[in-house]
Parts: C-alpha cells; structure tokens; sequence
C-alpha cells in the first residue's frame, strides 16, 4: 500500500478506538514479520528502531529495507525511531527518511525536555516527519536508557498540556507506570492520569511497555485515548526463543535461510496476537 505518516495513522486510531502496534525490530527479518502480520491481520503498523539497531546497520540500509517493504505492502506501514536523545542521530533519520522519530528529553528537567522537544519538532516539519515526545520517566531498560525505580516518576498532569501546546509535538508519550522490559509484578498503571491527560492532550498518546501487560489493561488505555501501543521485549523473546525452538526439533540443521524463515514466521504470530489485542486487525 504505502510507506506512510505515523500521525494520521494515529489520529484515525485515537478516534475510532483502537491502536496501532509499534513493533521494535533487530533486522529485516523482523521487520518482515511485522509487515505480514499486519497484512495478515489487515492492520496499520508501526515498525520500530531502536538507536541500537539504526546504529548496528546504518540509516540507508534500514530505511531502504522498510521502504521496500511498506511499498510492496498492502497496509500502510510507517519507520518510527524509538527513544532518541541524540539530537545528530535524530537528524540523519529524518534526512535519511524515517517517517516518525521519537525525542526522550524525559531524564532532563522539564525547560530542557521543551527545549529539545521544540528543536526536534522543528528539524521535522520540514520534511513531514511525525514527532513523539515523553513527559516523565518510564521505568526500565529500552536500548541504552535505563531508568531505575528510584529514578522512574509518573507524568505531571499540570505539565502535560504545557509541554504538548509549547512544543507542538504530535505524539505524547506520558508514563503511566507502564515499564519498559518484563515486569515483576502485577503493574500499577495510572488509568486516572491517563484519563487527565487525554481529556486536556487532543492528538496521539503513545503506551510504551507493552509487553507483558494484560488484555484488560490495553482496553482500558485504549478507551481512555491510547491509539500507539509500543511492544519490543516481546518481539525479541520471540525471535530468539525460535531459535532455540528450531534446534530442539532439528537438531542437525544448520541452513541459515531455513532458519532466519522460521523465526521470521513464529514471530509473526506473536505480533499477529498484538494486532488482536489493540482492535487494528480489519481496519484497512
Ligand atoms: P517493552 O520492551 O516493554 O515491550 O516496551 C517497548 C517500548 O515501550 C519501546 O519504546
């Protein structure tokens, strides 16, 4: 169908009440299986990077490789850049041709966040690119930020409407008390703070943590405005547990192509089972 802009998607999920998955990818493999998951399901999706992944294959390598995909693709498919402090690296993903990328300021004091949410928002217009930003700090480990409990702090509501009208940003990410990596217990997700901030934030609000997180839980985020809902650890479990799945059963095989396919596919069901979950499956 076609490579496309992240806040439509999202603006159309926010209204009609679903969300769209943002899948963390490691390689075109993995990219691959968002893609036909998203198909199979008939869903909009979002692929991620992480600043890892863009480092480990540079920016024209991972972005020709989505193009190709979303291009060929019968949904629509968007390039988003997950956390991102790097103002340089933020840069070369817009000219390089991401369509969406992702400013976490949230570690800073709340005038540098503005800051350099503003400068982001303003490298991006010209070039259409969306622009998330996060307000708070999500507990967890996501590519090279590590946010620990001590360190870890919900949203201020009072801030959230500032900081989206100064910076314009068109996706808001606000934690909730969703967390990055495997949770250790039961979760205690904010629903009031995020039915606060919806009611003042009227663009896209972005879950992070997905994985994890009970059906109940996305529905409940879902109906109170969260149309962008973030899965990585998930999707990397997934990949690496084929693997070892595919051993188990053919012990003696060592085709790579085989291999790298059957990740690729039991991947797919994973996502596919996200698709299910966020109410995105049948709206293309
Ligand atoms: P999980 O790794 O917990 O799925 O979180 C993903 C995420 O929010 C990426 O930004």
């Amino acid at each position: 169908m076609s490579y496309v802009n992240v806040h439509d998607m999202l603006l159309a999920a926010r209204s009609e009440k679903y969300a769209v998955g943002a899948f963390n990818i490691v390689d075109p493999m993995t990219a691959e299986a968002v893609v036909r998951a998203a198909e199979a399901k008939r869903a909009p999706v979002i692929i991620q990077t992480s600043v890892k992944t863009v480092k480990l294959y540079g920016c024209a390598s991972l972005v020709a490789t989505v193009k190709t995909l979303a291009e060929k693709a019968t949904v629509p498919v968007a390039l988003h850049l997950d956390h991102c402090k790097d103002l340089d690296l933020i840069r070369s993903c817009i000219e390089a041709g991401w369509s969406s990328v992702m400013i976490d300021a949230s570690t800073f004091p709340f005038e540098d966040n503005v800051t350099m949410t503003e400068e982001v928002v303003n490298m991006a217009r010209p070039y259409d690119v969306t622009v998330e930003g996060e307000l708070g700090a999500i507990v967890g480990v996501e590519d090279d930020i590590h946010i620990n409990e001590q360190e870890s702090h919900l949203a201020d509501p009072e801030q959230a409407l500032e900081y989206v009208t100064r910076t314009e940003v068109d996706v808001f990410a606000p934690a909730i008390g969703t967390a990055h990596g495997v949770y250790k217990g039961e979760p205690t997700i904010a629903f009031d703070l995020l039915e606060r901030v919806a009611s003042q934030v009227k663009g896209a609000i972005a879950i992070h943590g997905g994985t994890g997180l009970s059906d109940e839980v996305f529905k409940r985020c879902i109906s109170l405005g969260g149309a962008k809902i973030n899965v990585s650890t998930q999707v990397k479990h997934s990949f690496r547990d084929s693997l070892s799945e595919y051993f188990q059963q053919n012990p003696q095989d060592y085709e790579p192509v085989k291999i790298l396919a059957y990740m690729r596919d039991k991947t797919q069901e994973v996502i596919e089972s996200f698709i299910d979950k966020f109410g995105s499956g049948g709206k293309i």
